[in-house]
């Protein structure tokens, strides 16, 4: 197979694939190819179409968005103060407006969800010794370096995440720690929920799931936090405000900056007084930001115009999930009614092929391609957990990006039955 030229978010793909696949959960995702070195390395030009013609669809994360024009105008004229004193009008109108979208009292502009939910940990975590309980595969716990522990000094325990995003109440409570004031064990103070779940997929955590844990929670004193990244997707998902989810949670953090297409920002929403106490943590952790206006004017905008797009979203992940389904021969596995929002897993059952492999596949444009599809295709995506294939839609890609995209998905699947065919 040729190569041809590779874009630069193909280029840090594929040296993605070739250092970091290693790092991910699942071992059996580590074998980094010959395939994928060869392309990578010997970055030899193709013979066969020229890359700048190649449509690239970046499906590698929702946080690949840039900016508009409306969203750079607002930033660029944003009225703005110095927000440490409080004194930001751009940055108070979009807290006010957070903090009512969410049904809660108060809310805080924070500069990443990492930060939004480390705080909200340090928060209600507050005594030497407390605890929390998170999901073994959520993002708190996984992607955010350890910094409950690292950084606030909370332990953690965990239960087990279903595919569905959410966990075992059985489980739940068999760990919540009732035994204090029993000086052999710390103090279960805080349960984490993740709306949507990222790593199961995008998926939204049923409302009666919420109501159950909120019982269970207030029976036992728990504060229960929602690491709502992407909540408004969930929202959308449900056709319901996102206040009929929070209903359920003492606090939540909602990233603006993922498919509500921000630069930056995340707002933490909760109680007054956790919001007193969470400006206080966001200055220790060096997150208390100036003329944050700049910063809040794309962030009105995301909580405002961008909420109705995300349905698009939604709706193109779904025709793809169902496009690889159609793909001949039959290599992808999906399963459709886990694709409830804007994030998309898969599977690969070609013979010998890793996702590792399958995506540095569709991130370069083949022999071939453009006669097939009428123009290169490069198709990003990463590796997932558990021998998955992860992609994610976004303000970025349209539907006649996600159109395009399927066919190149099914021509990698008919390229891999000649190689296979040829092989044997
Ligand atoms: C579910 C979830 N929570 C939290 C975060 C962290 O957000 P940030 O990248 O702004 O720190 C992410 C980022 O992808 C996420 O997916």
């Amino acid at each position: 197979m040729t190569s041809t030229a590779l874009s630069a978010p193909s280029r840090s793909l594929l040296r993605y694939l070739s250092r970091g696949v290693n790092s991910l959960k699942h071992r059996h995702e580590a074998g980094v190819t010959h395939f994928v070195r060869s392309y990578y390395e010997s970055g030899k030009p193709a013979t066969g179409c020229q890359a700048e013609s190649a449509r690239t669809i970046d499906l590698r994360s929702d946080t690949v968005t840039k900016p508009g024009p409306l969203m750079r105008r607002a930033m660029s004229e944003a009225e703005v103060g110095d927000d440490v004193f409080g004194e930001d009008p751009t940055v108070n109108e979009l807290q006010q407006h957070a903090a009512k979208l969410f049904g809660m009292e108060s809310a805080l502009f924070c500069p990443t969800g990492t930060m939004s939910n480390l705080i909200a940990v340090m928060v209600h975590c507050r005594e030497r010794g407390d605890e929390m309980i998170v999901g073994d595969l959520s993002h708190l716990h996984i992607y955010e370096q350890g910094g409950s522990a690292q950084l606030a000094g909370v332990h953690s325990t965990t239960v087990t995440n279903l595919p569905n995003g959410t966990f075992d109440l059985d489980q739940l409570e068999s760990k919540i720690r009732h035994g204090y004031p029993d000086p052999h064990y710390p103090r279960s103070r805080l349960v984490c929920v993740e709306n949507t779940h990222n790593i199961q997929g995008g998926r939204v955590l049923p409302l009666a799931f919420l109501k159950e844990l909120r019982t269970l929670a207030d029976r036992y004193g728990l504060m229960v936090h929602m690491d709502g990244a992407r909540v408004m997707n969930a929202a959308a998902s449900l056709g319901v405000p996102p206040a009929d989810i929070l209903q359920y949670c003492d606090t939540v953090s909602v990233c603006l900056s993922k498919g509500l297409g921000a630069p930056v920002g995340t707002m933490l929403g909760g109680p007054e007084d956790f919001v007193k106490r969470a400006v206080r943590a966001r200055k220790a952790l060096g997150g208390g930001m100036r003329q944050a206006g700049i910063l809040a004017a794309a962030g009105k905008l995301a909580l405002s115009d961008m909420v109705g797009r995300l349905q698009d979203d939604h709706r193109n992940a779904r025709s793809f999930a169902q496009a690889l389904l159609q793909c001949d021969p039959p290599i992808y596995q999906v399963d459709l009614a886990a694709v409830e929002t804007n994030i998309l897993r898969f599977r690969v059952s070609a013979e010998g092929v890793s996702p590792a492999e399958l995506c540095a596949r569709a991130a370069v444009v083949s022999e071939g391609e453009e006669q097939a599809l009428g123009q290169g295709v490069q198709v990003l995506m990463f590796p997932h957990v558990g021998g998955s294939v992860r992609a994610v839609w976004h303000l970025g890609i349209s539907e006649e990006d996600t159109r395009l995209a399927a066919l190149k998905m099914q021509f990698v699947a008919q390229q891999l039955a000649r190689e296979r065919a040829r092989a044997h």
